[in-house]
């Protein structure tokens, strides 16, 4: 442990298997002196702790401390009881084999402390969860309740356990404990009514009266003086410095409710220990006859209140009893020292009585209720080994209880050992010991020991006694090396064995018994009468303790040396039947001082506890054996060739992991069917090994776990793929077929329209009819004409050619309409002048065709009219057409450049050189114009007659058709055009005359004169 524990745990060896001289007897106690001179008080031989009483309070037993020592390997921690605990503890988790925990030491030793500590330990180390916290508690706090009524101050230790107790802590399979069960032995009920000078009564008496409040003692009539009562007054020590029975009083009360005793159970426990100290001080005195009468009537009235039970019953059992002459009951009074007798026996009874009843009620609440306990660990704390200066037949037990045990101790440790080597042919230096089988024979061999001699004497009819009984002893086991009386011994040790005493030479020590009240405490009577009156007790502990069947049983009931012989035998199975550990405790002084360490008393006791023998066969043995199937189980993972699985014998895997893990050859042995391996250190690095790999197997089984759940969910996921697209695929060819069903009936209905399509709307054709109407309007949506000069339009059938001409009809109106209006008026006018020369062209002239595409033009060849032309015009006459054309002149049809203005009201003809006037037409003179139907460009004005100089005017304008249109237009005299077919015109010359133009079609256009004086143009034809 850190720092100085540590530090201080160097002072000698910590395991004494290291010590240098190891056969020797002082070097042991010298180590365990030095140790104990530094407050370390836990050594190991091997997995034995040896534990000196510090009679302090050490430091060590904190949480902290139960912390650091959970989970480590024993040796790497300093030796301490938590040590111990924790090893039970995994190796009960880890091999699931019970084990137990065998506390031994003589009394004030420090066994129930140990006890403690280990219990307090597995109860905060072990596993947790939410249900075990109450077991842990109850647990717990089964402590100091059964410590109040079953311990008291003793010469030898003020908490001296007054009963022997196994108990036994169940755990589920994680580890967590689940329930417990408390086997109780032989308390001792003679201390009830008897305490040697300077010893107490059972703390629980003290307790009640120093801890009750005034209610409370007022209710149990209770004085606070332990004086005052018979049966806590003896030892005359009722006030002892290390014991507070206040505050214990008060951690009883707690723990009973923890425990969960009801209210009513409290009371009537406390009422039963409060009755148990009114029934010492009843009083007896003789009346003339010679019998006992009660002296204190009201003492025993407070008894039969508090126990329920009738007064003048009682006081009539007290002092009386039935017997049975001749199958008649009659009433036999007592003397005062048989009604004295009888009190002290019912005290004892119902004390008794009770403690079990207690015991019992806390296995109650101890139980588990579950019954998935997998594995325990038993904890046992027994009374240990005692010599008073007077000892009674309560001695004998417990001194035969501790040969018991270390009989036990013996045969697993040392015999066992041993026997085991030779059976598993391991080569072996047996060890030389002392077996106290004798001993235990001595005691309690059937018809020949003392347990038996003794219940004898009880069941002998005749005037059997103590006396007779120590008689009887000595003629029967007389012989017996271990055995010795006063007449037996030699004069020596007559010196120191009283007539009525007999000494046992114990593995412990020889302890001298005096035999008085041996018969008695074996028979443990109890009147009838008194057994009667209990059971019609209204206390309910007192009436179920004393059960009225008892009283119609006729059997006697077991000595109780028989019972007891019983009982330990059931324990010694018990153990036998788990994997032991062991804590020695060690008494270092006998004034209960905590700096005193007394050698001889310290060597008396490594002397009996065997512990030089267990060194010496630890030493000579090995730490760990372990079968082959239950070794190679653990740690086969550590070797390739055992791991996963092996299938030959346990051995030869065993012989190939240890040869794999590298065990040096003295490390360990291989017997006949286990493994020896010779020091701890070997095994835990073993162990740790296996640590490390069982994680890696954990990863291991991990990732495949993973793998194989990854695989699954695949696999899962797999098959939902196929089951989806099956049903998927299904579903589609469900609609596929559906879908073809449908085309076949539409395809059907189709050609059903289609054939009747030229009858009348019936359902037969409706839908093939509409078909063909949405169809012809479909086919209209992208086939129609874009502009209005486009005359198509999609074929109607026959049953829409009506329908289709009205579209057509309106669909060309809608177009039209949308062209005009996007028309300007000049364009419209120059449309109109289009229209006009159409009308008066179209068909008739040639070259007509070719001007229609050219748009007509307001000015043809002039930029600009001259200044002079705009002056000579009419005022208020605009020009609004103007062209540069050719004038033949009238005196020999010369050709004259002229340019031709038409204003609004008249036509100006100029010259286009000087822009002199050269001829003004009114238009409302104007009688009309004459051109040819050939392709020529020459045209006639026919100017009115009065115009003698002038004539009409005979132009040729390379756009005639244009020129002509907007004369004609502008001048209104569009009705006025002629087109000559026959091929000349005449006109009007100055002076009345007439000329002639003759027109021939030819392909040399040509405008000249004839030898006829007639101008001939020749122009192509149409
Ligand atoms: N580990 C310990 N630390 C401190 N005191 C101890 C320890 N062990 C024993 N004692 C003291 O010795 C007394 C007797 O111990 P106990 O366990 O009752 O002895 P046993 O049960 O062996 O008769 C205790 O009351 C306590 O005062
Ligand atoms: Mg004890």
């Amino acid at each position: 442990m850190e720092g100085a524990l540590t530090a201080r745990d160097r002072v000698g060896v910590q395991d004494f298997v290291l010590l240098e001289e190891y056969k020797s007897e002082n070097a042991f106690i010298f180590n365990l002196k030095k140790r104990f001179k530094e407050k370390l008080i836990y050594t190991y031989i091997g997995s034995v702790l040896v534990s000196v009483n510090p009679y302090q309070q050490l430091s060590f037993y904190t949480q902290y401390h139960m912390e650091k020592y959970q989970g480590v390997n024993f040796y790497e921690m300093p030796p301490h009881v938590y040590a111990i605990a924790d090893n039970v503890y995994r190796s009960m988790r880890n091999e699931s084999r019970d084990q137990c925990i065998l506390i031994s030491g003589e009394s004030g030793a420090g066994k129930t402390e140990a006890s403690k500590y280990i219990l307090q330990y597995l109860s905060v180390c072990s596993t947790s969860n939410e249900q075990v916290g109450h077991i842990k508690s109850q647990l717990l706090q089964s402590n100091p309740v059964l410590e109040a009524f079953g311990n008291a101050k003793t010469h030898r230790n003020d908490n001296s356990s007054r009963f022997g107790k196994y108990m036994d802590i169940q755990f589920d399979y994680k580890g967590a404990p689940v329930g417990g069960h408390i086997l109780n032995y032989l308390l001792e009920k003679s201390r009830v009514v008897h305490q040697a000078s300077g010893e107490r009564n059972f703390h629980i008496f003290y307790q009640l009266m120093e801890g009750s409040d005034e209610k409370m003692l007022r209710k149990l009539c209770l004085e606070k003086t332990p004086d005052t009562y018979f049966y806590t007054n003896q030892g005359k020590c009722a006030k002892v410095r290390s014991i507070n029975d206040r505050k214990d009083f008060i951690a009883v009360q707690k723990a009973l409710k923890v425990l969960e005793f009801s209210e009513q159970q409290i009371d009537n426990l406390f009422e039963i220990v409060a009755s148990v100290l009114h029934l010492g001080n009843v009083n007896f005195s003789a009346n003339d006859e010679g019998n006992a009468v009660v002296q204190n009537d009201h003492v025993v009235q407070k008894v039969s209140i508090l126990l329920g039970c009738d007064l003048d019953q009682l006081l009539q059992a007290l002092t009386h009893r039935t017997i049975e002459a001749n199958k008649e009951k009659m009433q036999s009074p007592l003397a005062v020292d048989q009604a004295v007798y009888a009190r002290d026996a019912l005290a004892k009874a119902v004390y008794g009585r009770m403690f079990n009843w207690l015991v019992e009620s806390l296995n109650g609440s101890l139980t588990n209720k579950d019954v998935k306990r997998r594995s325990l660990i038993g904890l046992l704390d027994i009374y240990g080994f005692e010599i008073f200066k007077s000892n009674s037949f309560e001695q004998f037990c417990i001194n035969f209880c501790n040969e018991k045990l270390q009989q036990l101790f013996i045969q697993l440790t040392l015999k066992q050992e041993q026997e085991e080597y030779r059976s598993e042919g391991i080569e072996w230096e047996p060890v030389e010991y002392f077996n106290n089988k004798v001993i235990c024979d001595l005691v309690e061999e059937r018809h020949k020991g003392i347990i038996d001699i003794l219940d004898e004497e009880c069941l002998r009819p005749g005037d059997a006694s103590d006396k007779t009984f120590l008689k009887k002893l000595e003629e029967t086991v007389g012989e017996h090396k271990h055995f010795v009386t006063h007449a037996l011994g030699d004069a020596k040790m007559r010196k120191t064995i009283g007539y009525e005493e007999f000494r046992l030479i114990h593995y412990a020590g020889e302890v001298t018994y005096s035999i008085e009240g041996f018969l008695d405490k074996n028979n443990d009577l109890l009147f009838r009468d008194l057994k009667e009156t209990m059971s019609k007790a209204t206390n309910e502990i007192i009436k179920s303790v004393f059960p009225t069947s008892e009283l119609a049983r006729l059997k006697r009931p077991e000595t109780v040396g028989s019972q007891f012989r019983t009982s330990l035998n059931k324990l010694m199975d018990i153990l036998m039947s788990k994997e032991p550990s062991y804590v020695r405790c060690i008494k270092p002084n006998d004034a209960k001082m905590s700096d005193r360490f007394d050698d001889n008393l310290v060597r008396h006791q490594v002397k009996y506890l065997g512990l030089m023998e267990n060194l010496r066969v630890r030493r000579a043995g090995f730490a760990y054996r372990r079968t082959y199937d239950v070794f190679l189980k653990r740690y086969k993972s550590l070797c390739p060739k055992t791991w996963p699985r092996w299938d030959g014998p346990a051995k030869e895997g065993v012989a190939l992991l240890c040869k794999h893990i590298d065990y040096a050859d003295g490390d360990y042995r291989l017997g006949k069917t286990k493994i020896f391996i010779r020091f701890p250190k070997t095994l835990f690095a073993t162990e740790d090994a296996f640590q490390i790999r069982k994680h890696e197997l954990a990863t291991q089984i991990q990732a495949s776990f993973r793998g194989w759940s990854q695989w699954r969910k695949f696999q899962r996921m797999r098959d939902a793929v196929t089951l989806l697209s099956a049903h998927w695929r299904r579903v589609l060819a469900c609609r596929l077929r559906e879908k073809r069903k449908k085309a076949v009936h539409d395809v059907r209905k189709f050609i059903l329209g289609f054939i009747t399509r030229n009858r009348p709307r019936c359902p037969e054709n409706a839908h093939f009819l509409d078909y063909v109407r949405i169809s012809y309007l479909q086919r209209c949506q992208s086939g129609l004409p874009r502009n209005v000069l486009d005359k198509s339009w999609p074929k109607a059938p026959a049953a829409l050619e009506e329908a289709a001409d009205l579209l057509q009809h309106l669909y060309m109106r809608n177009m039209t309409l949308k062209y005009v209006k996007t028309i300007t008026p000049q364009r419209k006018a120059a449309m109109e002048e289009k229209v006009l020369a159409s009308a008066i062209f179209r068909s008739k002239k040639r070259g007509y065709e070719e001007s229609v595409a050219q748009p007509f033009q307001d000015k043809r060849q002039v930029d600009q009219l001259k200044p002079k032309m705009q002056t000579s015009m009419d005022p208020g006459d605009k020009p609004i057409y103007c062209c540069t054309v050719t004038k033949y002149d009238r005196h020999g049809y010369h050709a004259r450049q002229r340019t031709l203005v038409v204003g609004s009201s008249a036509t100006y003809l100029f010259d286009s050189k000087d822009g002199k006037l050269k001829q003004k037409i009114l238009h409302s003179e104007l009688r009309g114009i004459s051109t040819s139907s050939l392709g020529d460009h020459v045209f006639v004005l026919h100017a009115p007659s009065e115009q003698k100089q002038k004539g009409d005017a005979i132009v040729q304008s390379t756009f005639a058709i244009e020129t002509m249109t907007k004369l004609a237009n502008i001048a209104k005299k569009s009705k006025d055009v002629k087109v000559v077919e026959n091929g000349s015109i005449l006109h009007d010359m100055a002076g009345g005359k007439q000329g002639t133009i003759e027109f021939h079609a030819g392909t040399q256009p040509s405008v000249t004169k004839s030898k006829q004086g007639s101008l001939v143009v020749i122009a192509p034809g149409r």
